[in-house]
Formats: C-alpha cells, sequence, structure tokens
C-alpha cells in the first residue's frame, strides 16, 4: 500500500548519530510518530537503526498489549487497532533488545462528538530553532491532532529532509500528536513527492488510492487536505490530475453529514504576502467550498500570517463568505509582504513566527495564532446554529409504566418495564407482593398508597425505577369519583365489570344514581366519554317510561 521501498537505510553509524540526544537513541534511527488516528485505531511508524523484529507495547494506562511488526528492515508501521475513542493511551517501541520511552496519545472521539481541538501550520521544516520552538509551543497546549499546511521538509523533500527537518526537530511532538499533512512544493521537488508519500501514511478514500489528497473525521469537523501542486499543473497526469481531485473533492464534501468542513492545502487562493494569491486554487475549489458549506480555509506558502475577511468568489462576500488564512510561520525566514494590505485583508503579520491553535465546540469554533513568545496574534469565532444531539438510552436504563394508577379496592393493577437490554426484572409491590418479568399484574386488596419498585441488575449495576399505586377503599372512601381513573386512551384493567365476589355496588344505572354507586370500581375508571355515554343512556331511558 505504501511505497516504502525507496528508502535506503541509513549506516548504523549515521542513524546513532542522528539520533543523539534523544531518549530512543541506539534504538531507533527514527523515533516513533503517530499516523492514521481514528476512533479505534492508530498507526505507529518507526525507523530502525539495525535489523530485529520490533513490537509496540501499548494500553490505558500500562503498556500491557502487543502489537508486533508484520515488516522486516528497518522501516516499520504497525497499526493498533481495537482502540476506545477519546482514550489516552501509552505505547512504546521495543526493539533489538531496548525499548523507547513510553509516549502518550489519544484516540479520535466518535464522529460527531462536538468537541475538537487541533493545530495547524505550514513552512516550518527547517530543522532550525524557530520550528522546534512552534512545535514546543504546538505540543505544549496538546492539540488532539496537528494538521500540516505543506512545506513540511525544506529544501526539497528529499529521505534526508524528511529525518532531518520534520522527524529529528519536530519527535517529540509527534510521538504525541498524530499529523495529518499536505504537500507543498519544496516537498513536490524529488520526485514530485515521493519522499513525502514514502515517509507520511496519509488516508487514501480517494478513486485513485492516493496519499496526495484525502480527507477524514475528527469529532464534529470533517477534515479535507487538498494537493494544490497537483491542481497547479506540478504533477504528471498518471500520478494526480486536477479533473479527479475535483469531482472526488465534489462527491466528498457532499457526502459529508459533519457539520464543521475545515479544508488546508498549500498554495493559498487569497494571500497579499510574496508569492500572492493562487488563482487556480480560488477558482476551481472556491466554488466548491462555497456550495458545499465550508466553513474554514487553511493554507500556508508565504512565510507570513495573514487572514482574509469572509471572501466569496473574486471579492468579500455581501453575506456568508469564507475566511482564508496563510499560516506560513511555522519556522521558515519570515518574508516581507509584496504589497500594502490589500482590503480583503483582515489581519497580517509577517513578524513573529507561531501556530493556529482552533476549538470547535458544538456550533463555535475558536481560533488563536499562537506566537513563539506566547503572544496571541490573531484570535477569531466562527459560529454555526447545530441541531439539538438526540441522546441515546444509557446502557443500563430502566423505566416503568402502570396501567391503573388509581383505582378502588380491591384494585388491579398492571405494570411494565422497559430496559435498555434483555435483563430479568423484579417487582415490589409495596403491600408484601412480588413478581418477576418484564410485566407483571397485581391486586391490591386494600386502600392505601403503595410504592411499586421494578429492579433490573446490568451486571454489577444495578436500577431501580417506582412508581406509586393509589387505592381508595371500596364505599365511601376519599375517591372514588370518575375523575380518579386513569387517562381515557389508556384503558386500565379496572375498565372490566367487577367480579361479583368483591360485592360492589350495582352498577344499574337505575338503582345506582346515588353517589355509592360512582364510587363503585367500575364507574371509577370509566373513561369520561364512557361516563357521558352512560348519562345519557339514562336520561333516555327515563323519558321513555311512561
Ligand atoms: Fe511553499
Amino acid at each position: 500500500m505504501h511505497r516504502k521501498t525507496r528508502f535506503n537505510p541509513r549506516p548504523l553509524a549515521v542513524a546513532l548519530t542522528l539520533v543523539s540526544g534523544v531518549a530512543s537513541a541506539g534504538v531507533l534511527a527514527r523515533d516513533p510518530y503517530l499516523q492514521k488516528v481514528g476512533p479505534d485505531t492508530a498507526l505507529v511508524a518507526f525507523r530502525l537503526a539495525a535489523n530485529c523484529s520490533p513490537e509496540v507495547r501499548y494500553g490505558v494506562g500500562a503498556v500491557s498489549e502487543v502489537a508486533r511488526s508484520e515488516a522486516s528492515g528497518r522501516v516499520h508501521a504497525v497499526v493498533l487497532t481495537g482502540l476506545k475513542p477519546a482514550t489516552e493511551y501509552s505505547y512504546e517501541v521495543s526493539a533489538c533488545g531496548l525499548k523507547t520511552p513510553v509516549k502518550r496519545f489519544t484516540t479520535a472521539p466518535e464522529p460527531g462528538t462536538r468537541r475538537v481541538h487541533f493545530a495547524a501550520v505550514g513552512d516550518f521544516g527547517t530543522g532550525g530553532s524557530d520550528q522546534k520552538l512552534v512545535a514546543a509551543d504546538m505540543l505544549a497546549r496538546k492539540p488532539e491532532l496537528f494538521v500540516a499546511l505543506g512545506d513540511n521538509a525544506y529544501p526539497d523533500g528529499t529521505e534526508a529532509d524528511f529525518q532531518d527537518h520534520l522527524f529529528a526537530p519536530m519527535a517529540a511532538l509527534l510521538a504525541e500528536v498524530p499529523l495529518f499533512a499536505s504537500p507543498g512544493n519544496h516537498e513536490y521537488v524529488t520526485d514530485q513527492g515521493q519522499p513525502y508519500l514514502d515517509n507520511l501514511y496519509m488516508p487514501t478514500n480517494n478513486p485513485a488510492g492516493s496519499e496526495r489528497y484525502f480527507s477524514f473525521d475528527w469529532g464534529h469537523v470533517h477534515f479535507v487536505s487538498l494537493d494544490s501542486n497537483c491542481a497547479i499543473g506540478l504533477s504528471s497526469a498518471e500520478r494526480c490530475s486536477l479533473a479527479d481531485q475535483k469531482a472526488w473533492l465534489q462527491t466528498d464534501l457532499a457526502g459529508t453529514t459533519q457539520p464543521w468542513k475545515v479544508v488546508f492545502f498549500h498554495h493559498p487562493p487569497w494571500s497579499s504576502g510574496e508569492h500572492g494569491s493562487q488563482l487556480t486554487m480560488r477558482r476551481q475549489f472556491g466554488p466548491l467550498f462555497e456550495k458545499y458549506g465550508v466553513d474554514l480555509v487553511l493554507t500556508g506558502h508565504d512565510h507570513n500570517y495573514e487572514r482574509s475577511k469572509l471572501m466569496q468568489g473574486d471579492g468579500v462576500a455581501s453575506s456568508g463568505g469564507i475566511p482564508y488564512l496563510v499560516v506560513g510561520g511555522g519556522g521558515a525566514a519570515l518574508r516581507a509582504f509584496s504589497v500594502g494590505q490589500p482590503s480583503w485583508s483582515q489581519v497580517r503579520d509577517n513578524k513573529a513566527h507561531g501556530f493556529l491553535d482552533v476549538e470547535v465546540v458544538e456550533g463555535v469554533l475558536t481560533a488563536k495564532l499562537i506566537t513563539t513568545d506566547e503572544k496571541v496574534l490573531d484570535s477569531f469565532t466562527l459560529r454555526k446554529d447545530l441541531p439539538p444531539v438526540e441522546q441515546p438510552p444509557p446502557a443500563d436504563a430502566l423505566s416503568v409504566t402502570v396501567e391503573g394508577e388509581r383505582g378502588v379496592a380491591p384494585h388491579r393493577a398492571l405494570f411494565r418495564a422497559a430496559t435498555s437490554s434483555d435483563v430479568p426484572v423484579t417487582w415490589d409491590f409495596g403491600d408484601g407482593g412480588s413478581a418477576e418479568g418484564m410485566t407483571a399484574e397485581h391486586t391490591y386488596a386494600k386502600a392505601g398508597q403503595y410504592t411499586v419498585t421494578a429492579t433490573a441488575a446490568f451486571g454489577a449495576v444495578t436500577r431501580t425505577a417506582t412508581s406509586v399505586v393509589t387505592v381508595s377503599a371500596a364505599s365511601g372512601g376519599e375517591t372514588g369519583g370518575g375523575t380518579d381513573a386513569g387517562p381515557p386512551s389508556t384503558g386500565t384493567p379496572d375498565d372490566r365489570p367487577s367480579p361479583p365476589t368483591t360485592g360492589t355496588p350495582s352498577t344499574d344505572d337505575e338503582g345506582g344514581s346515588g353517589g355509592g354507586c360512582a364510587a363503585g370500581p367500575t364507574a371509577a375508571l370509566l373513561p369520561a366519554a364512557g361516563l357521558l355515554v352512560a348519562g345519557l343512556l339514562r336520561r333516555r331511558r327515563a323519558s321513555q317510561r311512561p
């Protein structure tokens, strides 16, 4: 799947030099880095300094699980599966009799989860001090994922550039924060980005199975990474085409159900930096962004920070619109702007390195440009209305319904339990009686107020639910009227005529016109409509008498 065969392992002595000062020195030629982390999976990639059979030990808390690499040689990518979403895992790599320090990462939340924290920056891959400062600041904030905007490995995107200018200087960050990267023009210098493909493990959810452009969900944010190099003609047709990428993007954006959509790539549609606006990206992809409600576009290429106003087409939107950002201060030397600040440019700066820290909570996206001197250079908020979340019932839910909450003794009531899983239910009727089963029927002999308790055991967890049944005396009781009956539409068990042995008052409508009749079980539980019909019948019979 991944074209790793082009990797030319370095001599061991060189490899050891690469990791000098790193805790895993002597074990790995490249420290572990996290790729393709999802709700239940993660890929741990690393490179050995010598040939042996490595394994990744991992777990929640203790590293009690083991996943062995199936690869031979020194290039390894171990996939962890069966993980729990939004859960912190510890892991270490064990190889050649040694092991790396324990690192930690958090799996993606379930798609749709309305809380996401990510970081984004481009143009960092120098191996210099500014890149390391930005990476350290990013790690200190511990975003859930790192979105890289291209020019990840200067100057030419070679194997050595990736090692020396991406993996070595950002090792601590990449070991604990999963990287999702777009290719920049400097990655395309070498074989149209082939080392980028060889060194990174990106999603391949497009018809070409290409890692050059892809999408994924993280919580309630749909992320799309485009290959702007391909789009502006830097790729040969058999490797990548603008038409294929556009067709895929349209299908992808039309198909997502996540409320937030963030698209990132390298060449900026709007920029007043050294390179300026990339009009092919604006005009080929902007209409799709607008049609499908993209909320935010993140780019790099120019070595500065710039945020546009809300844009539509070739100008500022009269309503709606998309903010386009250049976040190109990741480590490369900052550069002068090419022109004075245009009217479409909301904020711009070329004095500070820094990264964009973004939190998306429910319908609010808050982004801050955090500089290496710990200042917030820019901050903005996007808002949208989200529908209420439908809460699934808890796994151990229990509820009860009662037919016949009120009645006259002897009063019979029917009970039903509803549980979220098939578990035994026991009933305590509150008068000493009990039963088992999802439904139960019980007759109360005496007047009183009874608390009925249903109990269900969900493994080690026990849940109870209660209801109250009120029973009145057979005659001269405190209730007795039709208004004490249950809801007319439910049809309580006591709608039926009373058993003859109960000695209830007569139900004869002629002789039972006194108050005692109304208090009888039948009358007491007659629906209101039934009482009305009974009254009409009484009047009709009376009028038919001579
Ligand atoms: Fe660039």
